[in-house]
């Protein structure tokens, strides 16, 4: 016996599935009433109609009672941005997210431009605190302005609580997150118990890694203290976050396969630690490591001179607090690598000389990422102390 298929249906269901997919809501059903209700209001207002939502720039329907105009790139589009934002109920951690297990993203596709924006309205105070704590995630780093703003429109504000677990390693990822504030462990199972392997500590991102390579949270998240967090929700990450990334990969293969440090790593190796750098520029003379501070992130040059100064040893000098240049390192070559190998503070002070660009690294993906490479950077060592012996006649202990 064959079953025929009601012309509409599949596309009719598809648009419920993608709208609670996104949304998340806790209650299906009552999720369904909202949505198919506001599709009949929307297919009235339109007269005849299938009554299926518009894939693009067509009207849809959306969760908070709103008519919602999917935003379209195309130049016949109207201006007004307003009437394509889209702005869902806070998502909620413990909405845990459902298995997605076809989602299917090319981050080429220049039809994912049409996903509608999430907005989540901020007063200006809000919006300052998000932007401060934005301003040093290496994610954004190669966002467009355009992007970006579109990054803040979308996140929202969270608090935790001492103990909370903002994320439980082996769940599917819901939600990335930027810290505002408030000390996080990153702890992960091994040999069935929980280990500590890092920390954050008042700043820095996490959770883009279920979300970036659709894979279960490789970590657990546990806030020590009282926090605040901001959120974005996995469908707007998934849609800029990897557009930029697929962007960057394409800017720095080439460049990356050729420093000589991530030589002995393989190519997805190389593609993961593309995927998690970030890009920052130096203007000449400005100090982009200083000696004695506490380490949060390692360097590559990408093009531009790098001076490596360190204070000198002698009496009159250390007085003045006079440093000396040890050495330069240029386009593929690395610094910053010996404070997060030995656990200790900045060795030494680097400064741009001339402009200076950089691929920048956070600690945990340094620790995640380049662990194969750690003997060559510890074997580097003898050679930073051949270098302070022929300039101060003794070394300092540079080691852990
Ligand atoms: P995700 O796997 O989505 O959720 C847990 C997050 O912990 C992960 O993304 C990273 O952002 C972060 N993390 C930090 N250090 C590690 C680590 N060593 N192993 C796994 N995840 C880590
Ligand atoms: P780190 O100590 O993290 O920050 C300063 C960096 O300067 C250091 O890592 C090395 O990458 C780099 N450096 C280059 N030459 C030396 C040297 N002789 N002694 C210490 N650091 C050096």
């Amino acid at each position: 016996m064959s079953i025929e298929i009601p012309a509409g249906l599949t596309e009719l269901l598809q648009g419920y599935t993608v709208e609670v997919l996104r949304q998340r809501p806790a209650d299906l059903v009552e999720f369904a009433v909202q949505y198919f209700t506001r599709l009949r209001e929307t297919k009235s207002q339109d007269g005849a109609g299938s009554g299926i939502p518009a894939k693009s720039g067509g009207k849809g329907v959306m969760f908070d009672g709103e008519p919602m105009q999917t935003e379209s790139n195309g130049d016949d589009e109207e201006d007004d941005d307003s009437d394509s934002d889209f702005e869902p109920p806070p998502p909620s951690r413990y909405n845990r997210r459902v298995s997605v297990c076809a989602e299917a993203f090319n981050p080429d596709d220049e039809e994912e431009d049409t996903e509608p924006r999430v907005v989540h309205p901020k007063t200006d105070e809000q919006r300052c605190r998000l932007q401060e704590a934005c301003r040093d995630i290496l994610l954004f780093k190669t966002l467009e302005q355009e992007q970006f703003s579109e990054v803040l429109d979308a996140m929202f504000e969270l608090r935790v609580q001492p103990d909370e677990h903002v994320i439980d390693q082996g769940d599917d990822g819901d939600n990335f997150y930027v810290i505002e504030r408030g000390i996080f462990d990153i702890v992960v199972q091994k040999d069935g118990a929980g280990c500590c392997v890092g920390q954050y500590d008042n700043k820095g991102s996490f959770g883009e890694l279920a979300l970036m390579y659709n894979t279960p949270r490789a970590a657990t998240i546990v806030a020590k203290e009282e926090g605040a967090l901001w959120g974005m929700d996995r469908a707007t990450f998934r849609r800029l976050i990897l557009k930029a990334n697929a962007k960057k990969r394409r800017m720095y293969e080439v460049f990356v396969d050729s420093v000589p440090l991530l030589k002995s790593l393989e190519l997805s190796e190389r593609m993961k630690i593309v995927d998690v750098l970030g890009a920052r520029t130096f203007q000449d003379g400005e100090r982009m490591i200083k000696q004695g501070d506490k380490a949060e992130c390692f360097y590559i040059v990408e093009s531009g001179e790098v001076k490596i100064m360190i204070k000198s040893k002698t009496k009159a000098a250390q007085h003045d607090n006079a440093e000396v240049e040890v050495t330069r390192c240029s386009r593929g070559q690395y610094f910053g690598e010996l404070a997060l190998v030995t656990n200790k503070p900045r060795a030494a002070s680097a400064y741009a000389v001339g402009e200076v660009k950089c691929l920048v690294m956070d600690i945990q993906a340094f620790e995640r990422l380049l662990g194969p490479c750690k003997e060559i950077m510890k074997r580097n060592i003898s050679h930073y102390e051949e270098q302070l012996v022929a300039l101060f006649g003794s070394s300092m202990d540079l080691r852990d």
